[in-house]
This record gives C-alpha cells, sequence and structure tokens, in this order.
C-alpha cells in the first residue's frame, strides 16, 4: 500500500478529533442555531428559516449541502442573550446556491457586548461557504448580523450554515431587537419669511420653438406681483401667479431673464437662463408621484388634488412642479377595448378626462407626468406600448405630458437582440419618437439599473434613469433602505450631469400606502433624523426630487423635510454635479459635491446606532483652509474653521453644510 495516502488519512482526522477535544469540553452542550426562536430573528425579505434557505430548499453553498442551519435573507439581525454562558460559536456562512448567479452580495457580522469580533467581507453567490469560529467566553450579548452589501437587498439568501453555539452555563436565548429610540420631530427649516424670496434653479432648458411653462417658485406673503425682464418674443408672465407660458424662441441659445418678484414688505430678483437647445431637464426634475400611496387605486380625482396641494401646500413654492401619475391608469387585462381608434392607449374609467385633467394641472403653472411600459403590459398587469409605441407618444403629447415614466416590466417577454442592444432598444425608439414631437418631454427610464444603464441611459434619449430596483417601504432591515439603495446610487456620480440623472427612486416620507392595494397609509416609520439623512442624501446626489407619499396628510414636519430652500439649491445647483463619495465604510458616509459658485456641499451622515463624532479635513474634501461653514439646514452660518469639519452626528443623521474656502 504506498505510504503517502495513508499518512494523509491518519494525519487528517486525528487533527480535527484534536481540535474538536480542545473547542468541545465534556461539560459542554452544542447547541443548534436553528433550535432557538428564530421568530425573533429579522429579515429583508421572506422568513429566517431552521435548516432551510430562506426559500425553504436544503441549505446549500457553492454546491456544499449543510444539514443544519439557519437560511435568512439580508438585512437580517439575530440578538441571542448569552449570559456568558457559551463559549463558542461555531458555523459556515455563504450565499445559498438558490439564487443561481443572480448579483447577491452579502456581509456576515458577528458582534459581541458592542464589540465587532467577526467580518466576511463581501460574499458572493457561487462563493465557497466561509468557516468561522468564534470565541465567545464570558460575553452576555450576541448579535448575528447580514447585511446587504451597499447594492440594495435583491437576491441576499444568506445561510448561516451548520451554525452552533458551544455552550458551558447558561444556554442562550433569542430576543426581540432593542426598539428604536423615539427622536422627537423637531423642525430645522427655519420658516421663510414674509418678504419674497425667489427659489428654483437658475435655469432651465426648452427646445426650440416648444411650449413653455414655468411657475416662478417664490416664497413670501402673497398676493406677490411678479415681473420679468428682458422676457423673449412668444412668452408672457402672469403678474398674479408668476406663470411664464408661451412658445420658446426658434433659435438655439441661452436667454437671461430677471424674475423678479414683490410684495408690501420687500422686493426680490434673480437671474434666470432659458436655455435654448435640445437638452431637457438641466437640474434634476422636482415633483409627486403618485406609486407609494396609491398603487392601483389611483384616479384622476387624487392628481388634480395633488397639483392643488402642490400649489396650497407651498411645495411649488419651492421649486416641486411635475404632478405625475405612476401605473395603474389604463385598461387592465379584460377591460376591452384597451386602444382607441388610432391605435393609442386608453384610460380606465377612474380617468374619464386626461385632457381636463393636464389643462388643470398646467393652469396652476404646474406640469404633468404619465407613465407605461415598452411591454405588452406594465408591471401591475395594465396596458403596455408594445407594438403601438408612436401612437402613444402621440397621444401623450396631445394630452399635454410633460414627463414620461418608461417602467421595462414585461418587456422581458418581447425584447429581441443581445447583452446592452437588447436593453437599449425600446428606450432608443421611445426617446426618439419623443424628440419627433412638438412638446417637451422628459424621459425617465425605468428598468432597475440592468446592463449599467447610468453608461447609456443619456444616449438612448433618457433625462434620468432608475439605478437599482425598487426602493419599496420600510422593511426590517438594519438600516433603512434609502441607504442601501443611496448608496448604492452614489457610486455613479460620475455620469450625472445636466439632463442626465441617476434615479435612486423616490422619496418616501409622510404617510406612504401600507401595501400594494390596502386602502389606507401609514405614517412613515423613519426616524426624524433619518428624514433629514434621506433628503440630504438624495440632494447631494443630485436624485430627481419626486415625493411619493399621501399629499392630502402633508404635516409640517413632512414639509419641513421637503421645502427647505438651501437644501434643495444643493440638489438643483447649475453646475449639476453629483456627490463624490470621499469616506464611506459602515459607520460613515462623506460626500462632497461641489457647487456653480465655487463652494461645496458636504455630508457628513452617521450610519451608526449611537451618536458619534464625524471629522472630515479640508483636504480630504478637496478644499484650502481656512473655510467658512455653513448648517445649510438650519439656515445659520457656523462660523470659519481652521483645518477640518467636525460635527456630532447623532444615530442615523446627517451634518449638510456648505464649505466656502476663506481666500
Ligand atoms: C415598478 C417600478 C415602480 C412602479 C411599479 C408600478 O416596480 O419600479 O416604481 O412604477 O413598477 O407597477
Amino acid at each position: 500500500m504506498p505510504r503517502g495516502p495513508v499518512r494523509m488519512w491518519i494525519f487528517v482526522p486525528l487533527s480535527l478529533v484534536l481540535a474538536g477535544l480542545a473547542a468541545i469540553a465534556a461539560a459542554d452542550e452544542v447547541v443548534r442555531l436553528s433550535s432557538l426562536d428564530l421568530t425573533k430573528m429579522t429579515a429583508g425579505w421572506g422568513q429566517p428559516r431552521a435548516d432551510e434557505s430562506v426559500q425553504g430548499r436544503p441549505l446549500l453553498i457553492a454546491g456544499r449541502r449543510f444539514a443544519h442551519g439557519v437560511g435568512t435573507h439580508a438585512d437580517s439581525v439575530l440578538c441571542v442573550i448569552l449570559g456568558g454562558g457559551t463559549r463558542r460559536l461555531t458555523a459556515w456562512v455563504g450565499v445559498d446556491d438558490e439564487v443561481g448567479t443572480s448579483p447577491a452580495s452579502i456581509e456576515f457580522q458577528v458582534a459581541a457586548d458592542g464589540e465587532t469580533l467577526y467580518r466576511s467581507g463581501v460574499m458572493k453567490a457561487g462563493a465557497a461557504a466561509e468557516r468561522i469560529d468564534i470565541d465567545l467566553a464570558g460575553k452576555q450579548t450576541l448579535l448575528l448580523v447580514v447585511r446587504s452589501a451597499g447594492d440594495g437587498v435583491d437576491y441576499d439568501h444568506a445561510n448561516w450554515a451548520e451554525a452552533e453555539l458551544i455552550v458551558s452555563g447558561q444556554r442562550p436565548v433569542a430576543v426581540d431587537r432593542p426598539p428604536v429610540p423615539e427622536e422627537p420631530r423637531v423642525l430645522w427649516t427655519p420658516p421663510a419669511g414674509p418678504e419674497p424670496r425667489i427659489n428654483g434653479p437658475r435655469l432651465f432648458g426648452v427646445r426650440p420653438g416648444h411650449p413653455f411653462l414655468y411657475r416662478i417658485p417664490c416664497t413670501g406673503t402673497r398676493p406677490l406681483t411678479f415681473a420679468v425682464d428682458n422676457l423673449p418674443a412668444g412668452l408672457d408672465i402672469d403678474p398674479t401667479t408668476g406663470i411664464i407660458r408661451g412658445r420658446a424662441p426658434r433659435e438655439p441659445g441661452s436667454y437671461v431673464v430677471t424674475l423678479r418678484a414683490k410684495n408690501t414688505t420687500g422686493s426680490a430678483a434673480k437671474d434666470f437662463s432659458i436655455v435654448v437647445g435640445e437638452t431637457l431637464a438641466l437640474t434634476p426634475p422636482m415633483g409627486w408621484n403618485s406609486w407609494y400611496i396609491h398603487y392601483a387605486r389611483v384616479t384622476q380625482e387624487h392628481m388634480r388634488a395633488a397639483a392643488r396641494t402642490m400649489i396650497e401646500s407651498g411645495m411649488a413654492d419651492y421649486g416641486y412642479m411635475y404632478v405625475n401619475i405612476d401605473d395603474c391608469w389604463m385598461k387592465k387585462e379584460g377591460d376591452l377595448p384597451y386602444r382607441d381608434a388610432q391605435g393609442a392607449v386608453l384610460p380606465n374609467a377612474k380617468f374619464p378626462d386626461i385632457r381636463g385633467m393636464v389643462d388643470e394641472i398646467h393652469a396652476q403653472g404646474l406640469r404633468a407626468g404619465t407613465y407605461i411600459s415598452p411591454g405588452p403590459w406594465t408591471c401591475a398587469g395594465y396596458v403596455g406600448s408594445h407594438q403601438h409605441e408612436a401612437a402613444d407618444a402621440r397621444k401623450f403629447a396631445e394630452w399635454g405630458f410633460d414627463f414620461l415614466k418608461y417602467d421595462w416590466c414585461s418587456y422581458e417577454q418581447v425584447a429581441t437582440g443581445e447583452g446592452r442592444m437588447r436593453l437599449m432598444r425600446p428606450y432608443q425608439q421611445m426617446g426618439d419618437i419623443l424628440k419627433s414631437l412638438d412638446r417637451d418631454i422628459v424621459l425617465n427610464l425605468c428598468q432597475y439599473g440592468m446592463g449599467n444603464v447610468w453608461e447609456w441611459g443619456a444616449e438612448v434619449g433618457g433625462h434620468c434613469w432608475r439605478t437599482t430596483g425598487d426602493l419599496g417601504l420600510e422593511r426590517d432591515q438594519l438600516l433603512p433602505g434609502f441607504y442601501s439603495i443611496g448608496l448604492s446610487n452614489a457610486r455613479h456620480w460620475q455620469h450625472a450631469r445636466p439632463g442626465q440623472w441617476n434615479d435612486p427612486d423616490y422619496i418616501l416620507i409622510g404617510w406612504v400606502g401600507s401595501a400594494f392595494n390596502q386602502s389606507e397609509g401609514t405614517p412613515t416609520s423613519l426616524t426624524t433624523n433619518e428624514q433629514y439623512s434621506y433628503m440630504s442624501l438624495w440632494c447631494l446626489m443630485a436624485a430627481p426630487l419626486i415625493f411619493s407619499g399621501d399629499m392630502a396628510k402633508l404635516d409640517p414636519f413632512t414639509l419641513n423635510v421637503l421645502c427647505n430652500a438651501e437644501v434643495i439649491a444643493v440638489d438643483q445647483d447649475a453646475l449639476g454635479q453629483q456627490a463624490r463619495p470621499v469616506r464611506q465604510d459602515d459607520q460613515t458616509l462623506v460626500l462632497v459635491k461641489p457647487l456653480e459658485d465655487g463652494s461645496r456641499a458636504v455630508g457628513l451622515f452617521n450610519l451608526a446606532d449611537r451618536q458619534r463624532t464625524i471629522e472630515a479635513t479640508w483636504q480630504e474634501l478637496g478644499v484650502e483652509g481656512p473655510c467658512q461653514v455653513r448648517d445649510l439646514w438650519r439656515q445659520t452660518d457656523l462660523g470659519i474653521s481652521a483645518e477640518k469639519l467636525e460635527a456630532q452626528v447623532p444615530r442615523h443623521g446627517v451634518q449638510l453644510v456648505k464649505v466656502r474656502e476663506e481666500r
């Protein structure tokens, strides 16, 4: 018998036996993780399962099958009271094979008594399971965490395979996560003064000779009187409403006008460029969308009421202007006919007069948006544009729409071609059709980031493109969903510029729909600090600012988050750069956005569960000190600092400032 293999055979089991003896003493009890109360474990999707994957299959990582363990889904947390009785944790961790080649990416973490003892690093589908063996001697509490690794939680099926606690004393007990501390709804945004203040971007794009509509966003006690100096021929201003309408000049170029507003307490003036050319959406679109509050219940009346509220609540005075229907305004399968004699899509009974609805929205100086899919059906199962694209687009223009969200949905069934071309084709087609119309329609690509849409969205005629799957309502996540979506979107900063924006989905605060098609919404579960972080992150990322909560239940706190002129000015800055992440780890995100006036907007985000001091040196932020610092939310100067920015940032909170070199 050859000697080598025999020696190996003897050596391997012997060493394992010895190691095992060292790890498990005679009095030890092995407690399987799967025997604990898994109702205490949270998951970002589905339910954690004992001895099965989250979808109920055998636990399988990179082809290796595990006899027992826990299958869960990021973000997932389990808190366990150990009481000093557990000596070790052993397990194999990895992504379950049931996700196939989908882009799962997760990180496993183990913490005890507040200290992180293990991190797997990013693990992807197909990667071999990693063995963990962690000393827990004397520890009181254990936290088992699976985080999405920065690209949203889609496909993040995670296994704690053959996970065992080696117990020598008190038995481990799974418990609920401690509740989120209450935070008072403090209003950071100072109330607008009585004197006029003209908000909104410094410029607006329109194609030559096309219809133009712009309501001057202006706060201050009404009545206000408006005027515009040097308004090109073909445009008129209504002095009482501040609405400019008419047709843009045929000659391309930048028409610089001065917007003026006055009331009994004072006056304001602002230079504004009407940029006649081929580029629309020179700054990110701002408005409201029906999806996350009304879902399939949406009616024409919701849209009309939303437009009225956009004016009455003051949102329009800060630049919100698009009133956008999402899915579910067309016919559902079986509700024939789907189309009119010209082949254009017909609305369902809840939208009896789309033209009248759009006219009413326009009469208030606002713009209207619509939605459809290039596929045969929309995501919610309503009629799509497939093979009727031109007729539908012409109908949208005839109705007067100014914005189209074009949502991939069922297009997969009819897609042709390979690779990127397959993804580009429907958007290129609609982009070309829209360019041929006598109307400016902003094109919002919605295909969840497939094929790195940020690299080609503009080429096919898109003005903004969703970079991820749906943000969705808050699930049981370690950090609220806007962080993972935001962190993913933040990576594409180099692709944003005037007319081309990364879209991380809507702003879901205030009252949001509790679930698809249920009749009631609920107030957001986001804390005060999380809501300020959300808005700050979107503004730094030059994201479209589209609120999708209930317009009928706007409260002062929600309005104070949505309507801070200095914060919105960061989003709407004419330079059109998206903030660059200069530091990002589990606990901290630092974003820097260069602004047109040479200053920079900086966000210090604290992702940790407790208040922390966050610092950033001027060098790190790419500026030369000393610098003047202004708190944008509170609209107060913080003074001059020689070396760095430093702030105490609360749990999941933000410090959003503007930094200007002192020269
Ligand atoms: C998709 C989109 C959502 C919404 C729904 C409507 O999920 O990503 O934003 O439009 O479809 O069905």
